[in-house]
């Protein structure tokens, strides 16, 4: 249930005991007209700090504010029926302390009525969402690819190919047992991937990570080709809407110039003799 009190919405714990069993569909979304679009078809609607890059032209995910996603993620509220709401907390706006993070967490909560927060981290992370999870803020745990961290990483790197696998296997043993209701795995080997997924009591939600893990999550302007930036290896492409968008704006735009449009459907009538002004069924003048 949301912060809305929507009863059939899916909770926290439906997701948990999907472990093992059929595999998660998540997408982000960050607009109303998206997220109706995506409702139907997922488990999880993520509303990413993705946003920043993929809607604002953030070079990265470090500028991204609590407002930016507080604005984003009522946008997002008013076109979900069923799939459980995630809001990310953005850079800054819970690593000090778990009074900080249970602070921002609840102001997103009550202003989005989203169900659920993620955060990025592992066992750095772990105390924080234990504190949440005991106060009421159900959390999704992101490890592996973190890409809030990315100037500690140096780079959008393939993470856990070496020596530290087994820190982000921790880092997801560390956060599952602290209470996070799912464990988002980005782009880490498909072994470490099948391991962790094995050990840990949460779900899995992979993006990068596989077929082995327990869902599967994608940023969704990625998977509809409408994000152009650059393309990750691990971005299935069902689309390619911005090719789409791109020859429909270049259509009207000669159609303009050659006067081809508006054409004779597009263009109001003048009103006939004494007839007075009709309205049509749509509410236009005719
Ligand atoms: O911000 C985001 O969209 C995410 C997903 C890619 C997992 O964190």
């Amino acid at each position: 249930m949301s912060a809305f009190g929507d009863t059939k919405a899916i909770t926290p714990p439906d997701i948990r005991s999907r472990k093992g069993g059929t595999p998660l569909v998540c997408l982000t979304a960050y607009t109303t007209p998206v997220a109706r679009l995506v409702d139907p078809h997922c488990d999880v609607v993520l509303v990413g700090d993705s946003v920043g890059m993929v809607l604002h032209g953030l070079p990265s995910t470090l500028g991204v504010t609590l407002e930016m996603m507080i604005t984003h993620g009522q946008a997002v509220r008013r076109g979900i029926k069923q799939a459980l709401m995630v809001v990310d907390l953005p850079f800054g706006s819970y690593e000090e302390s778990p009074e900080q993070a249970f602070r921002n967490a609840a102001r997103v909560m009550s202003e989005t009525g989203c169900t659920a927060v993620k955060l990025e981290g592992g066992e750095t992370m772990a105390e924080t969402i234990g504190f949440l999870a005991a106060r009421g803020v159900p959390v999704m745990a992101h490890v592996g690819l973190t890409p809030q961290a990315i100037n500690t990483i140096g780079g959008y790197r393939v993470q856990g190919r070496g020596g530290d696998a087994e820190r982000i296997r921790r880092d997801a043993i560390a956060v599952s047992e602290a209470g996070a209701f799912a464990v988002v795995l980005e782009k880490v080997p498909e072994a470490l991937a099948r391991r962790i997924t094995g050990e840990v009591a949460a779900p899995t939600i992979g993006i990068g990570a596989s077929a082995a893990c327990d869902g599967q999550i994608l940023v969704v302007d990625d998977m509809l080709g409408l994000f152009g930036d650059f393309r990750p290896k691990f971005v299935k492409r069902y689309a390619e809407l911005g090719e789409a968008a791109a020859a429909a704006i270049a259509s009207y735009a000669h159609e303009v110039k050659e006067r081809q449009f508006p054409a004779a459907e597009h263009v109001f009538a003048d009103a006939p003799k004494h007839a007075g002004t009709q309205a049509t069924k749509s509410g236009e003048a005719a």
